[in-house]
């Protein structure tokens, strides 16, 4: 079955926002305005070390975000990544199609549009294309754009750099926990910590006060890193409100999810978010989910936990974690 694709419906000069797109009134961005004032916490990687273990978990427990600044990616492989990805959503439709994914059979690798079970149901803003990124044994290259050419090339350099860049915050976050550096790391499988790739492409939208690019969710990862490219739309929600978080040149986003929730026993928070989109300017985003492998058994760290402080969540394989999240059954 063909797919409605949000970046056609957008080219086609829409003036009125179709009735799946349309939020319930309390869900739309004009009704829960962001509140002025607040911003998210930026740190520098190259703060002295223990000023930096102390700013990174103060922002993982008070926020479960921050923009991350000076973590040693050369300047020009963000810009050609994005290219890349520009590239690809700029094919004609047919060649993109190739790439179409189906998640009716749970694989959601490829090129996709989230689709509408009923006349209720409400959809999203966007096109994605997702697909595994590391480890480079468990990827389908196959499934990865074949145009630009570079995209290959090009992402596997930001691979290495991302795994250099994780590695260094879970030793970070582990520290920041009280905890000996490598304790993360090798709680979400070591070696065998998957990386995750979508690119996320909100065209633009006729009526974007009454739209959402991303409904208010948590990342089911472990953290995830962002890079945007400079039309801002996330928010986070804090203390109450929504906040939003600005685009910051050079500085890439970072995310906790939900399995640093579960292991550091609720210290770090995973949190909130949802994006708006814009009404003259495309906006995109690369997201990097950082994941343990399915079998991975995942539970608050022995370490953190004694008497006064039970385990608050319970301990599953990842697996099971996701297949609960994703059917809406309680942890
Ligand atoms: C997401 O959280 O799924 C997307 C966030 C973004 O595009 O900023
Ligand atoms: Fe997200």
């Amino acid at each position: 079955m063909q797919v409605e694709r949000v970046q056609a419906l957008s080219h086609g000069g829409l003036h009125e926002l179709p009735a799946q797109f349309i939020r319930p009134a309390h869900e739309r961005p004009e009704n829960s305005k962001a509140i002025e004032g607040m911003t998210v916490p930026v740190i520098s990687l190259l703060l002295p070390h223990d000023e930096l273990v102390h700013e990174l978990s103060k922002a993982c427990s008070e926020w479960g975000v921050f923009l991350m600044t000076d973590y040693g990616i050369s300047a020009s492989l963000i810009p050609r990544l994005q290219t890349a990805g520009q590239e690809f959503f700029n094919l004609p439709p047919e060649e993109k199609e190739s790439y179409a994914n189906d998640p009716s059979t749970g694989n959601f690798e490829g090129y996709g549009t989230k689709i509408t079970k009923n006349l209720e149901e409400k959809v999203e803003w966007i096109d994605y294309f997702f697909h595994l990124m590391s480890p480079p044994s468990k990827v389908n290259y196959e499934i990865w754009p074949k145009n630009p050419p570079s995209y290959r090339e090009v992402t596997e350099e930001f691979n290495v750099e991302i795994l250099r860049v994780t590695d260094k915050l879970l030793e970070l976050f582990s520290q920041g926990l009280g905890l000996e550096g490598k304790i993360l790391k090798s709680s979400l499988g070591s070696e065998e910590i998957e990386l995750e790739m979508k690119i996320n492409m909100y065209p633009p939208c006729p009526q974007p006060e009454l739209a959402l690019g991303v409904e208010p969710h948590t990342d089911i990862s472990a953290l995830t890193i962002l890079a945007p490219n400079d039309v801002s739309g996330l928010q986070v929600w804090k203390d109450g409100h929504w906040v939003a978080v600005n685009y910051l040149p050079n500085a890439l986003f970072v995310h906790v999810g939900d399995q640093l929730e579960v292991l550091s026993n609720g210290k770090y928070r995973s949190v909130l978010h949802r994006s708006l989109v814009n009404k003259e300017r495309t906006r995109m985003s690369w997201a990097i989910f950082c994941v343990p492998p399915a079998e991975a058994i995942i539970g608050p760290l022995p370490d953190l936990l004694d008497d006064k402080n039970p385990a608050k969540y319970s301990t599953t394989t990842y697996a099971e974690f996701r297949y609960r999240k994703f059917n809406k059954i309680p942890q």
